[in-house]
């Protein structure tokens, strides 16, 4: 084998030798792509040392060639462990430095809640739709007809008086109540039926902690042939029961309403901010006066009813304990977050 062919053997060699051991202690994957650049690339040194080839003549040539080849795969071999190894290691450094503290308090997502007037009026109309009640609604401004004389408040009544009513131009009102609807659904349908009415009343009256010139009521009855005051009490008996527990404590007593004759109230007995239980005032109720039945346009010889009207804040205020009924009103969603 000539001289300079052996030399140029020794030298490819020699490149290949420099290039493992470069390779060997390359860091990192930036580093090594730049060394599989100047070693593999066209300008490497081993493509120089090799550009003289095609001057040899043939089994030198394929003896160099072989050689070159040999030191060649070596070399990729060589970036291919090492970029192997070193690509690990950096995962793991990552993964190191990465890892995340399942033990951290999560940050709280603002989350959406019921304002408590819908979350108590849900809860008292699924009760009312469980016994057989379907809704009913009427309007906010009222005749004065449909919210006093039909009902059996006619004009001198004191009962005017106390219901402090707004006025609206060019005549009506706002409702002072909900017991109108009772005049419209009954001139809407035939007997039977049983309905529960929720909606808002208005009274000219200055706000304090449990008064509110708008507020929420619930009317509801139910009218067939043979209504009895025992269907009332069982009613609103089973109503009580549920909304406020198996356990409470009510009684009826006897009271006045224009509409209703005879005319109980409801009271229960019911602790408030932990002090000694005592009887509350909840709700109003009664058999629906002959009047109204005639002026809702329904037989009062054929048929008899009973009527109740629920104020929604104050069923609110008890049963979640809230102590002002502005509160309601006020937006604060420190106060509507707790519901
Ligand atoms: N409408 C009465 C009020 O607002 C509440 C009421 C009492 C409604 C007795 C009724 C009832 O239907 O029978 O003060």
């Amino acid at each position: 084998m000539p001289a300079e062919i052996k030399s140029l053997i020794e030298q490819i060699e020699a490149i290949g030798q420099a290039a493992l051991s470069e390779i060997g202690s390359a860091e990192g994957s930036a580093g090594l792509e730049e060394l599989r650049v100047r070693h593999m690339g066209k300008k490497s040194a081993l493509s120089q040392a090799l550009s003289g080839l095609k001057d040899i003549p043939g089994e030198e040539r394929k003896s160099v060639g072989q050689v070159a080849n040999q030191v060649k795969s070596r070399i990729k071999d060589a970036l291919g462990a090492r970029l192997a190894d070193v690509e690990a290691a950096e995962r793991n450094s990552q993964l190191g430095s990465e890892s995340i503290d399942v033990t951290l308090a999560g940050r709280p997502l603002p989350e959406g809640r019921l304002h408590p007037l819908t979350r108590i009026l849900t809860e008292i109309e699924d009760i009312f739709i469980g016994m057989g009640f379907e809704l009913a609604s009427g309007p906010d401004m009222e005749h004065e007809y449909q919210n006093f004389d039909a009902l059996n408040i006619p004009e001198a009544h004191p009962a005017r008086d106390m219901h402090d009513t707004f006025y609206l131009h060019g005549g009506g009102v706002l409702r002072t109540h909900t017991s109108p609807v009772q005049i419209r659904t009954m001139q809407n349908r035939t007997p039977p039926m049983a309905i529960l009415a929720p909606g808002k009343a208005y009274r000219c009256e200055n706000a304090d902690n449990t008064h509110s010139p708008v507020f929420h009521q619930v009317e509801g009855f139910m009218i067939d042939r043979k209504v009895r005051f025992s269907d009332l009490k069982g009613v609103l008996s089973e109503f009580l029961r549920q909304l406020l527990g198996p356990d409470i404590k009510y009684r009826f007593r006897p009271s006045y309403f224009p509409f209703t004759e005879p005319s109980a109230e409801v009271d229960i007995l019911w602790s408030v901010d932990g002090r000694k239980p005592d009887w509350m005032e909840v709700l109003g109720s009664g058999m629906i006066h002959p009047n109204v039945l005639e002026a809702g346009g329904v037989d009062r010889d054929q048929y008899s009813g009973f009527a109740f009207g629920l104020g929604v804040e104050r069923f609110a205020m008890l049963k979640y304990g809230i102590p002002s009924i502005r509160l309601f009103y006020e937006n604060d969603l420190r106060f509507l977050g707790q519901f």
